[in-house]
């Protein structure tokens, strides 16, 4: 089959579409994070967004290879999410919640359509991002999970924090409001993510 006659070209299109959405998402939800003075959490949230960038560039690659000619236009039906409002904590479930649904459910039939479609290649592509976004998921649940229990800066048994401003370190249960040494934000701090859940 050829990829431009195929299901798995608007598949391909359709990942494009809401991997450039994930990405202008969650930077709407990095600006709100960045805003509230939560730095580090907003650095993270930057990294996914680079990582949703780079899957949209791949899927438009793929896209582009599907033809000698020019594209002029793919028809795609399909919805979207627009659940988020400027909460942060609340933002940060819905962004687990529609990372589960892509790893889940959007891109394993994309994947077995592309490998019933005889797209070997395009499959394993969709499975490499699965990878991924069961991460994403996982950041964003602990972080939410932080967040709504107020340990993100706050622990039960002392801990490690390191200012990365100055390098300030100390180890005590609560984060410090200000660094002692260079008045650095709380928000600098980078979150304490289980291995599972760090990038
Ligand atoms: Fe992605
Ligand atoms: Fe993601």
């Amino acid at each position: 089959m050829e990829l431009n006659q195929s299901k798995t070209l608007t598949n391909l299109a359709r990942a494009f579409a809401g991997e450039c959405q994930a990405r202008t998402r969650y930077e709407f939800i990095e600006y709100g994070a960045r805003n509230e003075g939560y730095a580090a959490i907003a650095d993270l949230i930057d990294t996914i967004v680079y990582n949703e960038f780079n899957h949209a560039r791949m899927f438009y690659t793929c896209i582009q290879q599907a033809s000698k000619q020019e594209i002029k236009n793919i028809d795609i039906s399909c919805g979207f999410p627009f659940k988020e409002k400027w909460n942060l904590t609340e933002n940060l479930r819905l962004a687990a919640e529609d990372e589960r649904l892509e790893a889940e459910e959007i891109y394993p039939i994309f994947a077995k359509t592309a490998r019933d479609e005889g797209f070997e290649d395009i499959a394993g592509l969709f499975e490499n991002v699965i990878t991924v976004e069961k991460k994403h998921q996982r950041v964003f649940t602990e972080l939410y999970e932080q967040m709504k229990s107020g340990t993100l800066y706050k622990k039960k048994e002392p801990v490690l924090w390191k200012c990365p401003s100055c390098g300030y370190e100390g180890t005590q249960k609560e984060a410090w409001e200000k660094c002692p040494l260079c008045q650095a934000e709380q928000g600098v701090i980078k979150p304490i993510l289980p291995a599972d859940a760090c990038l």
